[in-house]
């Protein structure tokens, strides 16, 4: 076990946990593969249901196994299989504590369904009156505090929905991406090792990936060991890990603008297609657009002023983050048509 410490380990998470034999894992967080055709470097991401459904149980069965009695157990899954995984926690005796939402903006776009913009993240614990839970680590601002400076609000703030819409999606533009097909935000991790584990607490990630685990857990004072099927991903969570000594959790900014929120407005510039300088030129539609975006990023308790908004745009147009906006032309306000009167007779023509 102790080959496990702060190790990305090489291997089949089923294999490696089964010769371990002993809990050690404080907390468990657990991303495995969706079953939805991915490309992975190693993994072949669609395979038979029925075997997906056998596989599920026999690895949350390994990670139970390791699992300390007051240990808690967080699954993330797509709608193909969260019901195995539930069955599964049922069978080998887990407690539901929350069915988390990740909705994020901007899902997959398909022709003939709804766009998919959510993620399952069932939160489970051993022993249902046991467990780690720092409430006081995860506390949001609510609106009795903000909003109606309501007396009787609780100052430490309330706690974070079961829907947690906060975060998007690593896109390519963020700091933190890794070039991994399917990397999880840090700061959803951070949120969930902060609630459910105490600092020297012992954190297992059984499908690694890019290493998104360990590398918040090592920021947040954490053991960690994630184990990966693939030698490439287990070479690339040791890169992160070893550069990340010292760095905040990435998306997280006590300067107000971050680079979550920065792919939000850019997100938005993009879906409105009206351009930075008919913004700039127009307050009715620099406030529409304000409200929209306030209202996406939940900001509708401290907002962001318009004029704040618009000066981001235009810096993030200048630092080309923003992208050229694609089928659109600027509408133009139809010029009067000048249409020259005849030169009278004997008048000397002018321009
Ligand atoms: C959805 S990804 C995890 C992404 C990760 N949460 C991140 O933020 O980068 C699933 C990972 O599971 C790995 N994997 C698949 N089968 C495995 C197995 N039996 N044991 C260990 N890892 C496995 C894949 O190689 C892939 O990296």
């Amino acid at each position: 076990m102790e080959g496990l410490r702060n190790e990305i380990k090489l291997g089949d998470c089923i294999e490696v946990l089964s010769k371990i034999g002993e809990p050690f894992a404080d907390l468990i967080f657990a991303d495995p593969p969706f079953n939805i055709g991915y490309k992975y470097d190693k993994y072949h991401d669609k395979v038979d249901k029925k075997n997906f459904a056998a596989w599920t149980k026999d690895w949350m069965a390994a990670c139970n196994l390791v699992l300390k009695p007051q240990g808690s157990f967080y699954i993330a899954i797509g709608d193909e299989h969260v019901a195995d995984v539930k069955v599964a926690a049922d069978e080998l005796g887990l407690e539901m504590r929350n069915w988390i939402i990740w909705h994020y903006a901007f899902g997959q776009q398909m022709k003939n369904k709804f766009a998919r913009s959510h993620t399952h993240i069932l939160y489970f614990v051993k022993d249902k009156s046991d467990f780690i839970f720092n409430d006081d680590s995860v506390r949001v601002i609510s609106d009795r505090q903000k909003k109606y400076q309501d007396k009787r609000a609780n100052p430490e703030g309330k706690m974070p929905d079961d829907v947690w819409d906060e975060y998007p999606r690593v896109c390519g533009t963020f700091k933190e991406r890794t070039g991994f097909p399917c990397q999880m935000p840090e700061s959803i991790l951070a949120r969930i090792i902060r609630v459910s584990s105490n600092k020297e607490n012992w954190v297992l990630d059984p499908f690694s990936g890019s290493g998104t685990t360990a590398v918040t857990a090592h920021k947040l004072n954490r053991v960690y060991t994630g184990i990966d099927i693939s030698e490439e991903y287990v070479k690339e969570a040791e890169r992160r890990i070893r550069e990340c000594k010292g760095l905040p959790i990435e998306g997280e900014s006590k300067q107000g603008w971050n680079e979550h929120l920065e792919a939000e407005l850019k997100w938005l510039y993009h879906e409105n297609k009206v351009p930075t300088e008919q913004l700039d030129a127009d307050s009715f539609l620099l406030t529409l657009f304000s409200e929209k975006f306030n209202t996406r990023v939940r900001k509708t308790r401290n907002p962001f002023q318009p004029r704040e908004i618009r000066d981001r745009l235009i810096q993030m147009r200048k630092s080309a983050k923003l992208g050229p906006l694609r089928g659109h032309s600027i509408p133009r306000k139809p010029r009067k048509s000048h249409t020259r009167r005849k030169p009278l007779e004997n008048e000397v023509a002018t321009k």
